[in-house]
């Protein structure tokens, strides 16, 4: 049996616990961005603190929604993402709410905004309560 050479495993060690202090200081310097966890949550009301009227841009879902063809959602959806269930639920024709929104959020992840802009942090939407372990979905009233 080959026995490996003493020099050789001191190179492994080296080689071990510059990757254990790399992997230390990564996480230390924040470069793992949660929301609400790591970094502050910059979206506490999930949908309409991105999708709204910003820097002469109109990302309201309303605007975005009617813009891809899909039915006018102003009158009948007064929050979101929980107004969006009247049509969305599991089995509904128009396709599952969850299955829907993560498509448009991560498909062509090189470049998706979504991904590229916001981390494709789930926390984004999500909210974990660190005191409890559970996971909610974020809120917000209409902005149109
Ligand atoms: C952190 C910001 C952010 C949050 C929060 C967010 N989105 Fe988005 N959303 C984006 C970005 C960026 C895109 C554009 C992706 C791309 O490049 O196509 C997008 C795209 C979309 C689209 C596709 C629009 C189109 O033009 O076809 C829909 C629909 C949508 N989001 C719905 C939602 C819903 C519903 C929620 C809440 C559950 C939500 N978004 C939360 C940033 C966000
Ligand atoms: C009145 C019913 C209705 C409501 C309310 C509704 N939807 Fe839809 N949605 C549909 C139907 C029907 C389709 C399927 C359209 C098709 O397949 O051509 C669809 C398709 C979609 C799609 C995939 C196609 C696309 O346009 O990108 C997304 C994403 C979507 N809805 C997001 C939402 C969000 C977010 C909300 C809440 C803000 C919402 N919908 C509220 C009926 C509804
Ligand atoms: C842009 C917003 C958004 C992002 C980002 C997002 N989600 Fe969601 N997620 C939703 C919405 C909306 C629902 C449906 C909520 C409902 O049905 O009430 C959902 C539902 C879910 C569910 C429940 C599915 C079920 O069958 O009940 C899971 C699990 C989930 N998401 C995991 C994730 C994970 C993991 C990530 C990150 C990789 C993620 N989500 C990112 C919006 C988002």
């Amino acid at each position: 049996m080959k026995r490996i050479r003493p020099g050789l495993l001191t190179v492994l060690v080296i080689v071990c616990m510059f990757i254990a202090v790399s992997s230390v200081s990564w996480a230390q310097q924040g470069q793992l961005k949660l929301s609400g966890i790591t970094v502050k949550d910059e979206h506490p009301n999930g949908c309409v603190d991105c999708h709204k009227v910003a820097g002469g841009n109109d990302y309201r879902l309303s605007t975005e929604l009617k813009a891809a063809g899909h039915p006018d959602i102003t009158k009948v959806v007064n929050s979101a993402p929980d107004g969006c269930l009247m049509c969305h639920k599991t089995g509904a024709k128009a396709g599952a709410l969850n299955q829907r929104v993560h498509k448009v959020h991560f498909q062509n992840p090189t470049q998706n905004a979504f991904v590229t802009n916001y981390n494709g942090d789930c926390l984004n939407c999500h909210k974990l309560d660190l005191a409890t372990g559970s996971m909610t979905i974020k809120s917000g009233a209409k902005n149109w």
